[in-house]
């Protein structure tokens, strides 16, 4: 193997759907604080009133926020040198417009991080992963609404100063591209909604709303590159990545068509990407707003702003990959936020991921050939179910088996050249599921005892996959068998 020496093994989380305490010393609730728990085959809803009897997975989360020295003690234990968490924006500005942080929350954040020190591990910190303040969406319509820049940079100057000594790697977005999708709607872009299960899992793909999630989306390339520029004069040590939902698609024949339509929806990790590492809109922009039929304003000096604050990294998440074609018989795959067309040749995951750990050298190849900057992969892993046995343990050959491929993949991508700086799966402890909401949907190392109706001791194990990514780490990647 040959993953360099200062390589950033770790986990990764998200502050929504672990962390809990959702409304105690003085947090505001977030968008996702408003959406409740479904499963594979039942859709989350969003209640803009919080209802006695529904279920809110992100109130209790897995309660991060009581027992978090006893869960970073269990990261330290497997040799983690990088956590990735995000900030509950609520936290420190309950409302998202007010003037003054909550200093409960900064407490909070600064021993979390404090605590990692501790062991050595250096925090990756998202700063906004679906934790848009409500009274933001209710207020000002999200994103849409240009004056949430403002918000987020005063949110960011405030982590930055605060937080100056003890992080060092941020992330701007979770999954900017997201809001590219109907997905992104609630979560990403905070857009006002009834109540109701539609635009969580899908809105429509009208003209109006296409333009409105282009419209958030440039404000949020903004607040980005602004929130970059800021950092660096703040501590120019700071490294500042984006974070993009990674596609692998690959044509499902030879097909010229398939193969036109499989290059186009590539794009979804290159239009974000380009804003965020080139500092401007690619060369495809125009045709694909006149195909939507759309168009967004763009500020006098906007276009300045983003080539100020080109980011120093690319991370991206990647589960899966997806075929496309002009087939119309060809079967449709399950997946929550990469649709397409079963590939003959992959096997899926109980919730219909295509797992491709192929697909990840190739993608990773594809992104490093285009922007020349260092990648991690910030997010990957297996959601799965797991059986605790009599004795406690919980065997989960099937999650070592995803990750050994997939690092595999990394590590042949980093021997064909492509700058691989670090490794975090996706919940590394379990949490909730963010598509559909629910805890049997498990990718950690450490078992949660915590069930989909919210019933459970919370208490912690450790799975076989704890024992095998210990030596993982310890062997920098050598011993994965
Ligand atoms: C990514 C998100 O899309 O995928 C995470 O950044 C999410 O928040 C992860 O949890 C896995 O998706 P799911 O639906 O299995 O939780």
């Amino acid at each position: 193997m040959s993953f360099p020496k200062e390589f950033f093994w770790g986990g990764a989380t998200a502050a929504n759907q672990f962390e809990g305490g959702w409304n105690e010393d003085g947090k505001g609730d977030s968008v996702c604080d408003h959406m409740t728990s479904g499963t594979v085959d039942k859709h989350r809803y969003f209640t803009n009133i919080i209802q006695s009897d529904a279920q809110y997975p992100s109130h209790e989360g897995i309660d991060f926020y009581h027992r978090y020295k006893e869960d970073i003690a269990l990261f330290a234990e497997m040799g983690f040198r990088m956590f990735r968490m995000s900030i509950n924006w609520t936290r420190i500005f309950p409302n998202g417009d007010d003037e003054i942080p909550n200093q409960k929350g900064l407490d909070f954040y600064k021993s979390i991080f404090e605590e990692c020190r501790k062991y050595g591990i250096e925090p990756l910190v998202t700063i906004s992963h679906y934790e848009l303040p409500y009274h933001l969406m209710k207020k000002y319509d999200g994103w849409v609404n240009r004056k949430c820049i403002d918000f987020y940079i005063q949110y960011c100057n405030t982590l930055f100063v605060e937080y100056k000594d003890l992080v060092k790697y941020w992330l701007t977005f979770n999954e900017i591209n997201c809001l590219t999708m109907s997905i992104g709607d609630i979560l990403s872009g905070g857009f006002k909604c009834e109540d109701g299960p539609a635009q969580v899992m899908g809105g429509q793909d009208t003209k109006e709303q296409l333009t409105k999630r282009y419209q958030a989306l440039h404000h949020q390339f903004i607040a980005s590159a602004k929130a970059v520029k800021l950092g660096h004069e703040i501590n120019p040590e700071f490294v500042i990545g984006c974070m993009i939902a990674g596609g692998c698609i690959y044509p499902y024949s030879c097909n010229p068509d398939d193969v036109l339509l499989a290059q186009k929806d590539m794009r979804m990790n290159y239009f974000c990407g380009d804003i965020q590492v080139r500092g401007e809109y690619p060369y495809f922009t125009k045709r694909m707003f006149d195909e939507f039929g759309i168009s967004i304003s763009i500020e006098d000096g906007d276009r300045e702003i983003l080539k100020s604050g080109k980011v120093d990294f690319y991370s991206l998440s990647y589960y899966m990959s997806t075929c496309r074609t002009i087939d119309e018989e060809v079967l449709k795959t399950a997946g929550n936020v990469v649709m397409g067309v079963n590939n003959p040749y992959l096997k899926s995951s109980d919730w219909g991921w295509q797992i491709d750990p192929k697909g990840l050298r190739y993608l990773l190849n594809e992104l490093y050939g285009r922007y020349e900057i260092p990648i991690m992969v910030v997010e990957n892993g297996l959601g799965a179910i797991d059986k605790v046995e009599v004795d406690g343990s919980i065997h989960d050959n099937y999650r070592i088996n995803y990750l050994r491929d997939h690092i595999n993949q990394i590590n042949e991508a980093i021997k064909d050249g492509v700058d691989v700086i670090g490794f975090t799966p996706w919940g590394c402890i379990d949490l909730v599921s963010i598509s559909t909401g629910e805890m049997k949907k498990r990718y950690g190392f450490i078992y949660v005892d915590k069930d989909n109706d919210g019933n459970g001791t919370l208490d912690r194990s450790r799975k076989d996959s704890f024992y095998w990514y210990k030596k993982v780490i310890a062997s920098n990647g050598d011993t994965l068998y």
